[in-house]
Protein backbone atom coordinates (compact mmCIF):
# COMPACT_ATOMS: atom_id res chain seq x y z
CA UNK A 1 0.00 0.00 0.00
CA UNK A 2 1.77 3.16 -0.99
CA UNK A 3 2.74 5.25 2.02
CA UNK A 4 0.61 8.60 2.52
CA UNK A 5 3.28 11.59 2.21
CA UNK A 6 0.90 13.96 4.76
CA UNK A 7 -2.29 14.17 5.78
CA UNK A 8 -4.04 17.89 4.96
CA UNK A 9 -6.76 19.78 6.55
CA UNK A 10 -8.12 21.99 3.95
CA UNK A 11 -9.47 22.31 0.07
CA UNK A 12 -6.35 23.96 -1.28
CA UNK A 13 -4.03 21.66 0.26
CA UNK A 14 -5.81 18.80 -1.13
CA UNK A 15 -5.57 20.92 -4.57
CA UNK A 16 -2.26 21.22 -3.75
CA UNK A 17 -1.74 17.64 -3.25
CA UNK A 18 -3.65 16.49 -6.42
CA UNK A 19 -0.92 18.28 -8.51
CA UNK A 20 1.44 16.80 -6.84
CA UNK A 21 0.79 13.38 -6.81
CA UNK A 22 -1.66 12.89 -9.43
CA UNK A 23 -4.50 12.15 -8.06
CA UNK A 24 -7.04 13.22 -4.96
CA UNK A 25 -5.60 12.56 -1.74
CA UNK A 26 -6.26 13.92 1.62
CA UNK A 27 -8.95 14.43 4.61
CA UNK A 28 -10.90 17.06 6.22
CA UNK A 29 -11.87 16.83 9.44
CA UNK A 30 -15.37 19.13 9.40
CA UNK A 31 -17.37 20.18 12.09
CA UNK A 32 -20.84 20.27 11.42
CA UNK A 33 -22.08 23.58 10.35
CA UNK A 34 -24.89 25.59 12.22
CA UNK A 35 -27.51 24.96 9.54
CA UNK A 36 -27.14 21.26 10.13
CA UNK A 37 -26.86 21.33 13.85
CA UNK A 38 -30.18 23.30 14.03
CA UNK A 39 -31.72 20.71 11.50
CA UNK A 40 -30.87 17.91 13.40
CA UNK A 41 -32.20 19.64 16.59
CA UNK A 42 -35.49 20.16 14.68
CA UNK A 43 -35.87 16.47 12.52
CA UNK A 44 -33.62 13.70 14.17
CA UNK A 45 -35.29 11.25 16.40
CA UNK A 46 -34.70 7.39 17.73
CA UNK A 47 -36.71 5.75 19.36
CA UNK A 48 -35.52 4.34 23.24
CA UNK A 49 -35.71 0.82 21.64
CA UNK A 50 -33.51 1.74 18.81
CA UNK A 51 -30.14 -0.09 19.33
CA UNK A 52 -26.95 0.53 17.21
CA UNK A 53 -27.82 3.51 15.28
CA UNK A 54 -27.09 6.81 14.00
CA UNK A 55 -26.69 9.64 16.55
CA UNK A 56 -26.99 13.00 16.58
CA UNK A 57 -23.71 14.18 15.07
CA UNK A 58 -23.55 11.21 12.99
CA UNK A 59 -26.84 12.79 11.28
CA UNK A 60 -25.17 16.30 11.23
CA UNK A 61 -22.44 15.03 9.50
CA UNK A 62 -24.62 13.51 6.73
CA UNK A 63 -26.34 16.40 6.52
CA UNK A 64 -23.53 18.84 5.61
CA UNK A 65 -21.86 15.76 2.83
CA UNK A 66 -25.55 15.66 1.37
CA UNK A 67 -26.58 19.31 1.18
CA UNK A 68 -23.26 19.76 -0.44
CA UNK A 69 -23.44 17.46 -2.80
CA UNK A 70 -27.29 17.05 -3.54
CA UNK A 71 -27.18 13.22 -4.56
CA UNK A 72 -30.58 12.06 -6.53
CA UNK A 73 -30.23 8.56 -6.11
CA UNK A 74 -28.84 7.24 -2.52
CA UNK A 75 -28.37 3.54 -1.54
CA UNK A 76 -28.17 3.27 2.40
CA UNK A 77 -26.75 -0.81 3.09
CA UNK A 78 -28.21 -0.95 6.72
CA UNK A 79 -31.47 -0.33 7.84
CA UNK A 80 -32.35 -2.19 11.09
CA UNK A 81 -34.49 0.38 13.37
CA UNK A 82 -34.57 2.80 10.32
CA UNK A 83 -33.68 5.91 12.57
CA UNK A 84 -31.09 6.46 9.70
CA UNK A 85 -33.59 5.76 6.90
CA UNK A 86 -36.28 7.94 8.73
CA UNK A 87 -33.67 11.25 9.19
CA UNK A 88 -32.29 10.63 5.28
CA UNK A 89 -36.40 10.10 4.19
CA UNK A 90 -37.17 13.39 6.67
CA UNK A 91 -34.32 14.85 4.94
CA UNK A 92 -34.77 14.77 0.72
CA UNK A 93 -38.63 15.42 1.70
CA UNK A 94 -37.35 18.66 3.19
CA UNK A 95 -34.78 19.95 1.30
CA UNK A 96 -34.24 17.30 -2.16
CA UNK A 97 -37.79 16.83 -3.60
CA UNK A 98 -36.17 15.33 -6.60
CA UNK A 99 -34.10 12.55 -4.80
CA UNK A 100 -35.02 9.00 -3.93
CA UNK A 101 -33.60 6.74 -0.99
CA UNK A 102 -32.91 3.14 -1.87
CA UNK A 103 -32.57 1.60 1.50
CA UNK A 104 -32.17 -2.18 1.80
CA UNK A 105 -31.26 -4.84 4.57
CA UNK A 106 -30.13 -8.04 4.72
CA UNK A 107 -32.86 -8.97 7.53
CA UNK A 108 -36.70 -8.35 7.48
CA UNK A 109 -36.59 -8.34 10.96
CA UNK A 110 -34.90 -6.02 13.60
CA UNK A 111 -31.59 -7.59 14.17
CA UNK A 112 -31.91 -6.77 18.10
CA UNK A 113 -35.63 -7.03 18.34
CA UNK A 114 -36.97 -9.65 15.94
CA UNK A 115 -40.87 -9.26 17.38
CA UNK A 116 -40.09 -5.82 14.89
CA UNK A 117 -40.02 -5.66 11.45
CA UNK A 118 -36.59 -4.18 9.52
CA UNK A 119 -37.10 -0.01 9.60
CA UNK A 120 -40.08 -0.41 12.03
CA UNK A 121 -39.24 3.07 13.04
CA UNK A 122 -40.34 4.41 9.28
CA UNK A 123 -43.95 2.89 10.19
CA UNK A 124 -43.70 4.54 13.35
CA UNK A 125 -42.68 8.04 12.11
CA UNK A 126 -44.49 8.13 9.20
CA UNK A 127 -47.70 5.42 9.32
CA UNK A 128 -46.50 4.14 5.80
CA UNK A 129 -43.46 4.40 3.76
CA UNK A 130 -42.72 7.76 2.66
CA UNK A 131 -43.34 8.62 -1.31
CA UNK A 132 -39.30 9.11 -1.99
CA UNK A 133 -38.49 5.50 -0.15
CA UNK A 134 -37.82 2.01 -1.60
CA UNK A 135 -37.47 -0.40 1.11
CA UNK A 136 -35.47 -3.62 0.06
CA UNK A 137 -36.00 -5.99 3.64
CA UNK A 138 -34.32 -8.87 3.10
CA UNK A 139 -31.71 -7.94 0.37
CA UNK A 140 -28.52 -8.31 0.61
CA UNK A 141 -25.81 -5.76 -0.78
CA UNK A 142 -24.55 -8.44 -2.72
CA UNK A 143 -28.27 -8.92 -4.33
CA UNK A 144 -28.57 -5.13 -4.85
CA UNK A 145 -27.38 -5.64 -8.98
CA UNK A 146 -30.27 -7.97 -9.60
CA UNK A 147 -32.83 -6.02 -7.52
CA UNK A 148 -35.72 -5.27 -9.18
CA UNK A 149 -36.49 -1.83 -7.75
CA UNK A 150 -32.79 -0.37 -8.00
CA UNK A 151 -32.37 2.36 -9.63
CA UNK A 152 -29.46 2.39 -12.89
CA UNK A 153 -26.82 4.12 -10.86
CA UNK A 154 -26.17 5.86 -7.17
CA UNK A 155 -24.90 8.77 -6.74
CA UNK A 156 -24.47 8.64 -3.09
CA UNK A 157 -23.92 5.71 -0.83
CA UNK A 158 -24.71 5.30 3.14
CA UNK A 159 -22.68 1.97 4.30
CA UNK A 160 -23.32 0.78 7.93
CA UNK A 161 -23.93 -3.12 7.42
CA UNK A 162 -21.56 -5.62 8.60
CA UNK A 163 -18.23 -4.05 9.94
CA UNK A 164 -16.42 -6.75 10.27
CA UNK A 165 -13.73 -6.64 7.69
CA UNK A 166 -13.22 -7.09 4.75
CA UNK A 167 -18.08 -6.83 4.18
CA UNK A 168 -17.23 -3.38 4.00
CA UNK A 169 -15.13 -3.74 0.80
CA UNK A 170 -17.50 -6.22 -0.71
CA UNK A 171 -20.50 -4.38 0.17
CA UNK A 172 -18.84 -1.75 -2.20
CA UNK A 173 -17.55 -3.84 -5.17
CA UNK A 174 -20.59 -5.34 -5.27
CA UNK A 175 -22.43 -2.39 -6.63
CA UNK A 176 -18.94 -0.48 -7.60
CA UNK A 177 -20.68 -0.46 -11.67
CA UNK A 178 -23.63 0.74 -10.13
CA UNK A 179 -22.35 4.01 -8.66
CA UNK A 180 -21.30 6.78 -10.08
CA UNK A 181 -17.89 7.90 -10.54
CA UNK A 182 -16.28 10.45 -7.92
CA UNK A 183 -19.85 9.93 -5.72
CA UNK A 184 -19.01 10.25 -2.39
CA UNK A 185 -19.29 6.77 -0.03
CA UNK A 186 -20.51 7.44 3.86
CA UNK A 187 -19.23 5.06 6.13
CA UNK A 188 -20.55 4.74 9.69
CA UNK A 189 -18.72 3.58 12.61
CA UNK A 190 -15.23 4.26 11.44
CA UNK A 191 -13.51 4.42 14.95
CA UNK A 192 -15.96 1.79 16.57
CA UNK A 193 -13.00 -0.73 17.62
CA UNK A 194 -11.23 2.19 19.21
CA UNK A 195 -13.85 3.71 20.93
CA UNK A 196 -15.22 0.65 22.49
CA UNK A 197 -12.66 -2.19 23.69
CA UNK A 198 -15.42 -5.01 23.22
CA UNK A 199 -16.14 -4.61 19.73
CA UNK A 200 -13.67 -5.41 17.68
CA UNK A 201 -15.08 -4.52 14.03
CA UNK A 202 -12.90 -2.82 11.82
CA UNK A 203 -14.24 -3.35 8.73
CA UNK A 204 -15.17 0.09 8.21
CA UNK A 205 -11.92 1.45 9.85
CA UNK A 206 -9.55 -0.78 7.57
CA UNK A 207 -12.02 0.98 4.58
CA UNK A 208 -11.79 4.36 5.44
CA UNK A 209 -7.99 4.98 6.73
CA UNK A 210 -6.46 2.70 3.90
CA UNK A 211 -8.68 4.41 1.34
CA UNK A 212 -5.94 6.42 -0.97
CA UNK A 213 -8.26 8.97 -2.34
CA UNK A 214 -10.13 12.16 -0.92
CA UNK A 215 -12.05 11.83 1.80
CA UNK A 216 -13.80 13.69 5.08
CA UNK A 217 -14.24 12.79 8.63
CA UNK A 218 -16.51 14.18 11.65
CA UNK A 219 -14.86 15.80 14.44
CA UNK A 220 -17.79 16.72 16.45
CA UNK A 221 -19.21 16.06 19.42
CA UNK A 222 -19.69 11.65 19.44
CA UNK A 223 -19.74 11.58 15.83
CA UNK A 224 -17.98 8.24 14.33
CA UNK A 225 -18.36 8.83 10.64
CA UNK A 226 -16.43 9.64 7.69
CA UNK A 227 -16.55 9.27 3.93
CA UNK A 228 -14.42 8.13 1.04
CA UNK A 229 -15.17 9.57 -2.53
CA UNK A 230 -14.34 7.70 -5.58
CA UNK A 231 -12.16 8.07 -8.07
CA UNK A 232 -13.28 9.03 -11.48
CA UNK A 233 -11.70 5.97 -12.93
CA UNK A 234 -13.58 2.61 -12.03
CA UNK A 235 -10.44 0.25 -12.56
CA UNK A 236 -8.78 2.38 -9.31
CA UNK A 237 -11.91 2.11 -7.10
CA UNK A 238 -11.67 -1.23 -7.39
CA UNK A 239 -7.67 -1.50 -6.82
CA UNK A 240 -7.77 0.44 -3.95
CA UNK A 241 -10.64 -1.90 -2.56
CA UNK A 242 -8.94 -5.01 -3.61
CA UNK A 243 -5.58 -3.55 -1.73
CA UNK A 244 -7.74 -3.45 1.33
CA UNK A 245 -8.91 -6.51 1.02
CA UNK A 246 -5.40 -8.29 1.02
CA UNK A 247 -5.29 -7.12 4.81
CA UNK A 248 -5.79 -10.60 6.65
CA UNK A 249 -9.99 -11.25 7.10
CA UNK A 250 -11.90 -11.27 10.49
CA UNK A 251 -14.66 -13.15 9.19
CA UNK A 252 -14.58 -16.02 6.70
CA UNK A 253 -16.82 -14.80 3.45
CA UNK A 254 -17.50 -17.62 1.35
CA UNK A 255 -16.15 -17.57 -2.66
CA UNK A 256 -19.68 -17.47 -3.83
CA UNK A 257 -20.43 -14.70 -2.10
CA UNK A 258 -18.05 -12.46 -4.09
CA UNK A 259 -19.58 -13.42 -7.74
CA UNK A 260 -21.82 -10.09 -7.72
CA UNK A 261 -18.42 -8.31 -6.87
CA UNK A 262 -16.56 -10.65 -9.89
CA UNK A 263 -19.77 -9.66 -12.07
CA UNK A 264 -19.81 -5.94 -10.91
CA UNK A 265 -15.84 -5.69 -12.00
CA UNK A 266 -16.87 -7.12 -15.69
CA UNK A 267 -16.53 -3.57 -16.85
CA UNK A 268 -13.56 -2.64 -15.50
CA UNK A 269 -10.09 -4.19 -17.04
CA UNK A 270 -9.04 -7.79 -17.02
CA UNK A 271 -6.68 -7.88 -14.83
CA UNK A 272 -8.53 -5.91 -11.43
CA UNK A 273 -10.98 -8.45 -11.67
CA UNK A 274 -8.98 -11.45 -11.84
CA UNK A 275 -6.87 -9.86 -8.91
CA UNK A 276 -9.91 -10.34 -6.94
CA UNK A 277 -10.70 -13.38 -8.04
CA UNK A 278 -6.64 -14.34 -6.64
CA UNK A 279 -7.45 -12.71 -3.46
CA UNK A 280 -10.79 -13.93 -2.57
CA UNK A 281 -10.25 -17.53 -4.09
CA UNK A 282 -7.31 -17.75 -1.02
CA UNK A 283 -8.45 -15.77 1.63
CA UNK A 284 -5.89 -13.83 4.50
CA UNK A 285 -7.33 -15.16 7.27
CA UNK A 286 -6.66 -12.59 10.59
CA UNK A 287 -4.66 -15.61 12.89
CA UNK A 288 -4.92 -15.31 16.77
CA UNK A 289 -1.38 -14.99 17.36
CA UNK A 290 -0.09 -16.82 20.38
CA UNK A 291 1.82 -13.79 22.65
CA UNK A 292 3.51 -16.29 25.21
CA UNK A 293 6.34 -16.27 23.15
CA UNK A 294 6.47 -12.76 22.35
CA UNK A 295 9.25 -10.69 23.69
CA UNK A 296 9.03 -6.96 24.14
CA UNK A 297 12.38 -5.23 24.47
CA UNK A 298 12.68 -1.29 24.85
CA UNK A 299 16.07 -0.01 23.28
CA UNK A 300 15.60 3.68 23.64
CA UNK A 301 15.67 5.18 27.22
CA UNK A 302 12.10 6.72 26.51
CA UNK A 303 11.54 7.92 30.70
CA UNK A 304 8.42 9.31 29.14
CA UNK A 305 6.89 6.25 27.27
CA UNK A 306 4.02 4.08 28.43
CA UNK A 307 4.85 0.73 27.31
CA UNK A 308 1.91 -1.81 28.18
CA UNK A 309 2.46 -5.89 28.82
CA UNK A 310 0.31 -6.66 25.70
CA UNK A 311 0.05 -4.23 22.94
CA UNK A 312 -2.37 -5.85 21.33
CA UNK A 313 -5.11 -4.72 23.59
CA UNK A 314 -3.27 -1.11 25.76
CA UNK A 315 -2.15 1.96 23.88
CA UNK A 316 1.66 2.45 23.09
CA UNK A 317 3.10 5.82 23.81
CA UNK A 318 6.48 6.24 22.42
CA UNK A 319 8.75 9.75 23.36
CA UNK A 320 11.12 10.36 20.19
CA UNK A 321 14.60 9.77 21.05
CA UNK A 322 17.38 11.87 20.98
CA UNK A 323 20.17 12.21 18.86
CA UNK A 324 22.69 9.77 19.57
CA UNK A 325 19.79 7.49 21.38
CA UNK A 326 18.90 4.20 19.64
CA UNK A 327 16.29 4.65 16.29
CA UNK A 328 14.60 2.13 17.62
CA UNK A 329 12.11 2.42 20.95
CA UNK A 330 10.52 -0.82 20.98
CA UNK A 331 11.00 -4.37 19.40
CA UNK A 332 8.57 -7.28 19.77
CA UNK A 333 10.73 -10.54 18.54
CA UNK A 334 10.11 -13.40 17.94
CA UNK A 335 6.74 -13.67 16.17
CA UNK A 336 5.96 -16.79 14.49
CA UNK A 337 4.79 -16.44 10.91
CA UNK A 338 2.73 -19.45 11.10
CA UNK A 339 0.62 -17.19 13.54
CA UNK A 340 0.94 -13.90 12.42
CA UNK A 341 0.78 -12.90 8.80
CA UNK A 342 0.99 -9.14 9.38
CA UNK A 343 0.35 -5.90 11.82
CA UNK A 344 -1.97 -3.56 11.67
CA UNK A 345 -1.39 -0.17 13.50
CA UNK A 346 -5.32 1.37 13.59
CA UNK A 347 -4.68 4.26 14.66
CA UNK A 348 -1.23 6.37 15.53
CA UNK A 349 -1.80 10.27 16.69
CA UNK A 350 1.15 13.01 17.46
CA UNK A 351 0.85 14.62 20.84
CA UNK A 352 -1.13 17.84 19.94
CA UNK A 353 2.21 19.89 21.85
CA UNK A 354 4.56 18.23 19.80
CA UNK A 355 7.56 20.62 18.95
CA UNK A 356 7.62 19.54 15.26
CA UNK A 357 6.80 17.28 12.72
CA UNK A 358 8.18 13.35 13.82
CA UNK A 359 9.03 10.33 11.71
CA UNK A 360 7.84 6.93 12.86
CA UNK A 361 9.56 3.79 11.19
CA UNK A 362 8.13 0.97 11.14
CA UNK A 363 10.02 -2.80 10.33
CA UNK A 364 9.53 -6.21 10.30
CA UNK A 365 12.65 -7.92 10.44
CA UNK A 366 13.52 -11.47 9.90
CA UNK A 367 16.95 -13.02 9.90
CA UNK A 368 18.51 -9.54 9.93
CA UNK A 369 16.88 -8.40 7.44
CA UNK A 370 14.16 -6.30 6.28
CA UNK A 371 11.20 -7.77 4.80
CA UNK A 372 8.53 -5.06 5.30
CA UNK A 373 9.29 -1.27 6.03
CA UNK A 374 7.18 1.62 6.19
CA UNK A 375 8.41 5.39 7.35
CA UNK A 376 5.70 7.80 8.38
CA UNK A 377 5.83 11.72 8.79
CA UNK A 378 3.35 12.80 11.37
CA UNK A 379 3.13 16.90 10.92
CA UNK A 380 -0.96 16.97 12.12
CA UNK A 381 -2.37 16.00 14.91
CA UNK A 382 -4.57 12.91 12.64
CA UNK A 383 -4.80 9.57 13.25
CA UNK A 384 -2.41 7.60 10.97
CA UNK A 385 -3.15 4.00 9.70
CA UNK A 386 -0.47 1.29 8.65
CA UNK A 387 -0.30 -2.37 7.92
CA UNK A 388 2.85 -4.21 7.36
CA UNK A 389 2.66 -7.69 6.25
CA UNK A 390 5.18 -10.43 6.71
CA UNK A 391 5.49 -12.69 2.93
CA UNK A 392 4.36 -15.84 2.81
CA UNK A 393 8.02 -17.04 2.62
CA UNK A 394 9.28 -16.02 5.94
CA UNK A 395 9.85 -19.29 7.45
CA UNK A 396 10.14 -18.74 11.15
CA UNK A 397 10.38 -16.03 13.78
CA UNK A 398 10.15 -12.11 12.69
CA UNK A 399 10.52 -9.11 14.48
CA UNK A 400 8.63 -5.88 14.60
CA UNK A 401 10.58 -2.85 15.49
CA UNK A 402 8.81 0.56 15.71
CA UNK A 403 10.63 3.93 15.58
CA UNK A 404 9.99 7.60 16.92
CA UNK A 405 11.90 10.25 15.86
CA UNK A 406 11.64 14.40 15.81
CA UNK A 407 12.21 15.14 12.25
CA UNK A 408 14.29 18.40 13.08
CA UNK A 409 16.05 18.39 16.19
CA UNK A 410 14.57 20.72 18.86
CA UNK A 411 15.50 22.25 21.49
CA UNK A 412 12.74 21.96 23.75
CA UNK A 413 11.18 17.73 23.11
CA UNK A 414 8.94 17.72 25.74
CA UNK A 415 5.67 16.23 23.94
CA UNK A 416 7.57 14.43 21.15
CA UNK A 417 5.66 11.73 21.79
CA UNK A 418 3.00 8.98 19.70
CA UNK A 419 0.36 7.28 20.77
CA UNK A 420 -0.72 4.00 18.83
CA UNK A 421 -4.18 2.32 19.34
CA UNK A 422 -3.52 -1.22 20.50
CA UNK A 423 -1.70 -2.87 17.62
CA UNK A 424 -3.15 -5.90 15.78
CA UNK A 425 -1.18 -9.08 15.38
CA UNK A 426 -3.23 -10.83 12.59
C1 LIG B 1 -25.72 -1.07 12.45
S1 LIG B 1 -27.17 -1.69 11.78
C2 LIG B 1 -27.74 -0.32 10.81
C3 LIG B 1 -28.18 0.87 11.61
C4 LIG B 1 -28.89 1.93 10.81
N1 LIG B 1 -28.11 2.40 9.69
C5 LIG B 1 -29.22 3.14 11.68
O1 LIG B 1 -28.34 3.99 11.86
O2 LIG B 1 -30.34 3.21 12.19
C6 LIG B 1 -26.59 -2.83 10.61
C7 LIG B 1 -27.65 -3.52 9.76
O3 LIG B 1 -27.01 -4.01 8.59
C8 LIG B 1 -27.64 -5.21 8.18
N2 LIG B 1 -26.70 -5.94 7.31
C9 LIG B 1 -25.59 -6.62 7.69
N3 LIG B 1 -24.97 -7.11 6.61
C10 LIG B 1 -25.68 -6.73 5.52
C11 LIG B 1 -25.52 -6.90 4.13
N4 LIG B 1 -24.48 -7.58 3.63
N5 LIG B 1 -26.44 -6.37 3.31
C12 LIG B 1 -27.50 -5.66 3.81
N6 LIG B 1 -27.68 -5.46 5.13
C13 LIG B 1 -26.79 -5.97 5.96
C14 LIG B 1 -27.97 -5.90 9.50
O4 LIG B 1 -29.04 -6.82 9.32
C15 LIG B 1 -28.33 -4.72 10.39
O5 LIG B 1 -29.70 -4.53 10.42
Amino acid sequence: MPSRPWRITCKTDIVAACAQWGGPVGIEDCGASREAAAYVDARYSRPPWAKGSIGRADAAFLFDLIMRERPRALAEIGVASGVSTVFLATLLADRLRESRLYSVDKLSVFYDDPSRPVGAYIGETFGEAPSNLTLGAGVTSTDIRLWPSRPERFDFVFLDANHMHPWPCLDLLSILDLIEPGAWIALHDIRLPLRQANSQAFGPLYLFESWPGERRSAAHGDADIGAIRLYEQPSRNAAALIECCRIPWQSHIPFSEWRSALDALSHTNFEVREELRAVVAQPPLARTSNRAFWEITIRGPNPWSRIPHDLGSAPLILHANRRGEPAISVSVRRLRRSECSGIVFPGFKRSPDAPGPLQVELSLVANGARISHRVITLDGPEANFAFLRAPEETSGTFDLDIGVSLIDQAEKISGAWVKFEPLQFV
